[in-house]
């Protein structure tokens, strides 16, 4: 691939879903791309660049190129202490929310308490928090706060880890990482070499395609939002943007998680910042 190719790829790339490839991510790009030229109609980077350039990439061509050029690495409870916090902290406050809600409601629609899981990837992020609600359920629900009382979106731009976050079945070396044996036994059934997640976990996930490019407005507002591991692809301009939407999708006192790596410094004043141990967790103020 010579250089123009490369950069008239990595501008593709950074229009359709934000991420920015330095100067240094040639081999990167060449390493995930060319596998594929062949499924784009390609004989070689010339052709694709010039089908970019003219501006006949279809949606599945582009779909194929965001499949291929997404870092979906991810792990069940990824950094351990974001989710020790949304066990001890979060979870007591979402069970009074749901009985406030359940309180207000004579019917039980409503009363839901929605999370989000933004860049769900394999769905690792979305079924650690459904598997943390359903502890906390299990333990402190008293019949009154029962696991349908809770609702998780799992969104990704790439069709593909979605497509493995929805079947929900995990290889050995996946659930050999974050998971202990217990939440292995009670979330998950041995079927041949996978490990499936449980009915019961699944249900409360739904999984959507979504570029977080796009505006927000049919989403819906969330009490928790774990945005993680993302925005560090993204510009200083995206992630303003980003995170002014996040702001509007947060219910009042609602909560939201960013990578161990990233925080909003110099990006968005808004959020009301709570520390707990090396979580930091932003708040909406109400
Ligand atoms: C490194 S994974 C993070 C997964 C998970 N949140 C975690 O922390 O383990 C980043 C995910 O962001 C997704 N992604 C990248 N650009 C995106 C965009 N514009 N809109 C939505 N998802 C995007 C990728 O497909 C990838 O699955």
């Amino acid at each position: 691939m010579n250089k123009e190719d490369y950069n008239v790829i990595v501008r593709y790339i950074f229009d359709v879903c934000g991420i920015v490839l330095g100067d240094d991510k040639e081999y990167l790009v060449e390493h995930r791309l060319k596998p594929i030229l062949d499924e784009l109609g390609c004989g070689s980077f010339s052709d694709l660049t010039r089908k970019l350039n003219s501006g006949t990439v279809n949606f599945l061509m582009r779909e194929k190129i965001i499949n291929a050029m997404t870092t979906n690495e991810t792990s069940f409870f990824r950094d351990e202490h974001p989710y020790v916090v949304f066990r001890e902290k979060i979870m007591p406050d979402m069970f009074e929310r749901v009985r406030q809600r359940k309180e207000r409601s004579y019917q039980r629609r409503g009363a839901k308490v929605r999370m989000w899981s933004v860049a769900a990837s394999t769905g690792q992020e979305p079924y650690s928090m459904a598997m943390t609600i359903a502890d906390e359920v299990n333990t402190k629900g008293m019949g009154l706060v029962v696991l349908e009382d809770f609702g998780i979106l799992g969104t990704d731009i790439s069709t593909k880890v979605l497509a493995k976050a929805v079947e929900g079945a995990y290889e050995p070396f996946d659930v050999a990482r974050g998971l202990t044996p217990e939440a292995l036994d009670r979330y998950f059934i041995k079927e041949k070499d996978f490990y499936v997640i449980k009915d019961n976990i699944r249900k409360i996930v739904e999984f959507k395609a979504f570029n977080i490019l796009e505006p927000f407005e049919n989403i819906g507002s969330f009490d928790v939002i774990f945005c993680r591991n993302i925005l560090i692809y993204f510009t200083d301009e995206v992630k303003r943007k980003i995170l002014a939407q996040l702001f509007q999708m947060l219910a009042p006192n609602g909560y939201l998680l960013l990578g161990s790596t990233e925080n909003m410094y110099g990006l968005n004043d808004d959020f009301k910042i709570e520390w707990f141990g090396t979580t930091t967790v932003y708040r909406k103020p109400t």
